[in-house]
């Protein structure tokens, strides 16, 4: 289901599931900022894409005339109003190193919003957003959205990294009874928001908990008190390693918890079957598509054997 907001319907528009129109622009620059640690933060000119984006929906993008793929790329913040879409990466091989080069005023292709968003249910009001490296935007992404939707509380946002944070830290988080001591910094952008959130490294970053962002987010769990934590639920991005230690926390703790898989794509609109993973389903386990069945999932249908 797509959304039907008016693209000035700016942060009063909910969560909803995205599995619709994808649009192709040609997508104007129109910020490029590289951070420490080879990562940059991209906002390009897709109005198209902006009004549908939903959190969890990515774009497959041309990085450079010279590299034919196109690569994927988590939405990490749509503006329905102003016509853009931002996306955070970190290069790890050819294509999105070549991305790096483009400059403002300078046109990329954008074939987006693709694939399944999440679908935080208002039974379980408290959300808590854990994203690791690159898996980070779509939490960003699902907490502005889960900020202004007056059928959840205020979300919380833990994040993980082992090479400088890309974004503004700020010193003065709020309040969040139950964190553990090492973890005072937070983003500036999501304080902005009213959004609370904590970052987890071991490479030992200032402000952070000096661990997994998973191990952050037991610890604070652990912490909250029985009623708070029945209504609680969890979204998860990152690396494999992360989205297993998460599901496997949601099944101790007894929570719902839907995870983003980045999984490596080719045609990224559902033709080849390149991103296919195995999902428990139903009737049985099946081979699913990331990118067009994704990649958005359950954790139960991940890992099903954690679940028991
Ligand atoms: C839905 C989704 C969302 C994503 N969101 C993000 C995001 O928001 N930010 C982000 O940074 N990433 C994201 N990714 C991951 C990113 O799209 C991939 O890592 C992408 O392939 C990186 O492109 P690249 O050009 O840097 O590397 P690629 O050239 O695609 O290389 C990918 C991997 O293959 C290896 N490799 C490349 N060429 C060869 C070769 N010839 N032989 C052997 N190994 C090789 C590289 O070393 C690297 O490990 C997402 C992926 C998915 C599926
Ligand atoms: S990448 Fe081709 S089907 Fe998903």
């Amino acid at each position: 289901m797509t959304s039907d907001a008016a693209p000035d319907a700016g942060r009063k528009r909910t969560m909803r599931e995205h599995r619709g129109t994808i649009y192709l622009e040609d997508a104007q620059i129109l910020a490029h900022r590289a951070w420490p640690g080879n990562q940059h933060v991209l906002r390009v000119a897709a109005p198209q894409a902006a009004r549908r984006a939903e959190p969890g929906t990515f774009a497959h993008i041309t990085c450079h005339p010279s590299v034919p793929l196109r690569r994927p790329l988590s939405i990490m913040r749509a503006d329905p109003h102003d016509g853009w879409i931002e996306f955070l990466y970190k290069p790890v091989g050819t294509g999105l190193a070549k991305l790096t080069e483009r400059r403002p005023g300078e046109t990329i292709s954008v074939l987006a919003p693709i694939g399944r968003s999440f679908t935080p249910s208002p039974s379980w009001p408290r959300v808590v957003a854990i994203g690791g490296g690159v898996g980070i935007p779509p939490m960003i992404f699902a907490a502005e959205r889960l900020a202004a939707d007056e059928r959840f509380a205020t979300p919380v946002v833990l994040m993980g990294s082992e090479v400088p944070f890309p974004f503004e830290i700020d010193d003065a988080p709020s309040d969040l009874p139950g964190m553990p001591r090492d973890a005072t910094a937070s983003m500036a952008l999501l304080e902005s928001w009213g959004v609370p959130s904590r970052l987890a490294s071991r490479a030992g970053l200032p402000g952070a908990y000096r661990g997994f962002v998973t191990d952050l987010a037991r610890e604070w769990l652990a912490a909250q008190p029985p009623g708070a934590l029945a209504e609680t639920q969890l979204l998860g991005c990152g690396p494999e390693p992360m989205l297993h230690a998460l599901a496997k926390l949601a099944a101790e703790l007894d929570l719902p918890c839907q995870l983003a898989l980045e999984e490596y794509m080719a045609c990224g609109v559902g033709g080849c079957a390149g991103c296919a993973v195995r999902i428990e389903t139903p009737e049985g386990p099946a081979m699913k598509r990331v990118c067009v069945d994704g990649p958005v999932f359950d954790a139960r249908e991940v890992y099903p054997a954690l679940f028991g």
